[in-house]
């Protein structure tokens, strides 16, 4: 079997794509009549059904018949927070009886509280606590995960967070993007002394995380309640001068501007992005940036202000959408409910919101070139489903209609 790997290609038939950049799909976004083939871990063409079968050897190919379901790019979830420990429950019950987020946060709870549970936690122990979180996530189609730091804010912690998504990263069949989040909250023993721990991050955990590897973009939470524009700048031009790709948690609560950095920056993604304003998104429209949409947060933190879906539509800014999964704002590992929330509370159209979490993710991971689109040269990740319309994938909640992923092109119970 392992013999024959190189040469043989699967041939998928009778199936449809979710496809809409190519020039046969329908209005939905949906290919008819056309196979798939793959070989190994990457598609190698999308053919009409009655074309190619002379080209191959026979005996090299296996025919996978998909009885008409819905083929589309394994979903991408590009911002989480999965990798923690502790319970806020109590704290969410606080703001149900009329607590807010930043109350909470300048009595000593929200992230911190967070910062403390997860110090306590030993490697394995994180492990064992987001896995669950990874397979229901894969369960509903994710090839593709992005993971922050942000919840150990000193070096021997966010070292091990580090670890852990490594070792979830060796474990699982997933591809992980691991975000360093430094820069998420002043940790209690720098509470007066916040440009020390900048120093701290910028200075030593950035390079000599970056060094070994361990993770590909660093992050930043810019707000009031957080670090201020001028100390993204810093975190920035030192990435920047290291050659380490940049994103913010920017205009979530109130304007600070963040996102007008990040695009100088030619930044990979501003994420929340409630408070935008058009002058932000002038300066996106030449960066490449992308804006990514959390509607969970929105929907848990009760959050009235929508984000500028119109100016980002008319500006041509690419648009994603992802769970945020966190404990404190969006403790949900459910990619179809932020897409079926993106929906209800954003007012985005399916098409954007399958964009959404496959090509335009894939932009705010920088892996455009190999992830989230159906075409030749991609890698064969793939979620295969039991829907008539691509809208049924996030319509029905409590029902999951993923039937298989594909990864790297192998065929995945989930
Ligand atoms: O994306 N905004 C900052 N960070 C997270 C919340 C983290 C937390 O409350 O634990 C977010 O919403
Ligand atoms: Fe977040």
């Amino acid at each position: 079997m392992t013999q024959s790997k190189n040469l043989s290609i699967k041939r998928l038939i009778n199936g449809r794509y979710w496809a809409s950049h190519h020039p046969l799909a329908d209005k939905t976004g949906i290919l008819h009549a056309h196979d798939l083939l793959i070989q190994n871990e990457q598609i190698i063409g999308l053919i009409a059904k009655d074309e190619g079968h002379y080209a191959f050897n026979s005996n090299d190919i296996e025919y996978h018949d998909l009885k008409n379901m819905l083929v589309t790019p394994g979903l991408i979830d590009c911002h989480t927070h999965l990798v923690f420990a502790g319970n806020r429950a109590y704290e969410w019950e606080k703001r149900l009886n009329g607590a807010t987020y930043e109350s909470i946060v300048k009595e000593g709870g929200g992230i911190l509280s967070t910062v403390r549970a997860t110090r306590e936690s030993s490697e394995a122990e994180l492990y064992n606590l987001s896995l669950p979180r990874l397979d229901s996530l894969m369960n509903e189609g994710v090839t593709t995960i992005e993971i922050k730091t942000g919840y150990g804010l000193d070096y021997d912690s966010e070292l091990k967070t580090l670890k852990v998504i490594k070792e979830l990263q060796n474990k699982h069949s997933i591809d992980i993007s691991p975000t360093f989040l430094g820069a998420h909250a002043v940790p209690n023993e720098f509470i007066h002394n916040k440009s020390a721990y900048l120093d701290l991050v910028i200075d030593k955990m950035l390079p000599d995380f970056f060094t070994a590897r361990l993770f590909e973009a660093v992050d930043i939470f810019c707000e009031k309640i957080a670090f201020s524009l001028d100390d993204a700048k810093r975190l920035f031009e030192k990435a920047h001068s290291l050659g380490i790709p940049i994103k913010a948690h920017a205009e979530q609560l109130s304007h600070l501007g963040a996102s007008g950095l990040v695009a100088k920056f030619k930044g990979l993604s501003v994420d929340h992005i409630e408070y935008l304003e058009e002058s932000d998104i002038l300066l996106m429209k030449n960066s490449g940036t992308v804006a990514t949409l959390l509607p969970l947060a929105f929907y848990f933190l009760k959050e009235t202000k929508l984000p500028p879906i119109d100016l980002l539509r008319r500006h041509k800014i690419p648009i994603a959408v992802s769970t945020d999964f966190n404990p404190g704002t969006a403790p949900m590992a459910s990619i179809r409910l932020a897409m079926n929330m993106a929906a209800v509370q954003f007012n985005l159209t399916p098409k954007e919101i399958l964009k959404g979490v496959t090509v335009n993710a894939a932009k705010a991971l920088n892996r455009s070139t190999s992830i989230g689109v159906i075409s030749p040269n991609y890698l064969a990740n793939l979620a295969i489903w039991a829907v008539d319309q691509p809208v049924e994938i996030f319509y029905e909640l409590g029902k999951n209609p993923l039937v298989q992923r594909i990864y790297k092109g192998e065929f995945r119970k989930h």
